[in-house]
């Protein structure tokens, strides 16, 4: 029995890495998608790997008109949204002394604004619905604490902790289950511009960042995004039913609480 059969799901950011990964997972568990991200091409390109299954929709979550306007193309083709995942973000890295604050509006914009206005606008639905659903936001290993370079990209995951928390509270009377999922290291594209920004700050070759992060994991490698896809079809089952409010670790045993 395919788990999310019969369900339809709004997934933003998933025209490449995580988010791409998650599309996939949940077609294979019955699921109809929408492939919501600022690049159309590569979202159009990932949906059309999954046949009628899924569907591109252009989406930057920074904007509230794209927002309402995803939100509604996504219902006019899937008929509803049972599900949403809240993946797209960026990352940025910078010392203290030399953020800039068009960087962190443009950080939080994306992924604190971005979450929780796209959160806003599919609970709406759910609400009218009456059907409950089911909300999924991406934090990280990096909301967790800070780091020396990463402020901004903490600080911004540190939110969607709390907005989750919160959110779940404030939603649960509605049926709606909202929990995130915290990655450790996941290699990608994401990763190479990490790799990226350690590179210019800690004078490392390219390439040599992403080989120490993996090797200090635990469980011995860098993640895969597929190592993910098990807790975001949980976390969208019915199994999760009685699940609010948490932040999953999902990292090889990164942090432990
Ligand atoms: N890769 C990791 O190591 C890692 C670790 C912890 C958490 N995460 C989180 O997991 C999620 C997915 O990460 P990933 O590695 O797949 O990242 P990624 O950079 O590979 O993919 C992000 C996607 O979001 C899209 N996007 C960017 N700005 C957007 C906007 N304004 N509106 C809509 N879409 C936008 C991009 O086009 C891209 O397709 C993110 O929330 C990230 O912070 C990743």
């Amino acid at each position: 029995m395919k788990r999310l059969a019969g369900k339809s799901a709004l997934i933003t950011g998933a025209a490449r890495g995580i988010g791409r990964a998650f599309a996939q997972a949940y077609v294979r568990e019955g699921a109809r998608v929408a492939i919501a991200d600022i690049d159309l091409a590569r979202a159009r390109a990932a949906a059309s790997e999954l046949g009628d299954a899924a569907i591109a929709v252009e989406m930057d979550v920074s904007r509230q008109e794209s927002i309402e306007r995803a939100v509604s193309e996504t219902l006019a083709a899937l008929g509803g949204i049972d599900i949403l995942i809240n993946n797209a973000a960026i990352f940025t890295a910078a010392p203290i002394t030399e953020i800039g604050r068009d960087d962190f509006e443009r950080v939080f914009n994306i992924n604190v604004a971005g979450t929780l206005f796209t959160l806003q606008a599919v609970a709406r639905h759910m609400i009218e619905r009456g059907e409950g659903g089911k909300i999924i936001n991406m934090a990280s290993q990096a909301g967790r604490r800070g780091e020396p370079l990463v402020a901004v990209y903490c600080a911004s995951k540190a939110a969607v902790i709390s907005l989750t928390q919160s959110a779940g509270l404030n939603l649960i009377s509605h049926g709606i289950n909202v929990n995130a999922i915290s990655p450790g290291v996941v290699d990608g594209e994401h990763w190479d511009g990490v790799d990226a920004f350690f590179a210019k700050y800690e004078n490392k070759a390219p390439g040599q960042k992403k080989t120490e992060v993996g090797n200090a994991v635990p469980f011995g490698r860098m993640g895969t995004a597929e190592d993910l896809c098990g807790m975001a079809v949980f976390l969208a089952s019915a199994d999760a039913d009685y699940v609010v409010g948490q932040t999953y670790n999902v990292d090889g045993g990164q942090w432990l609480n």
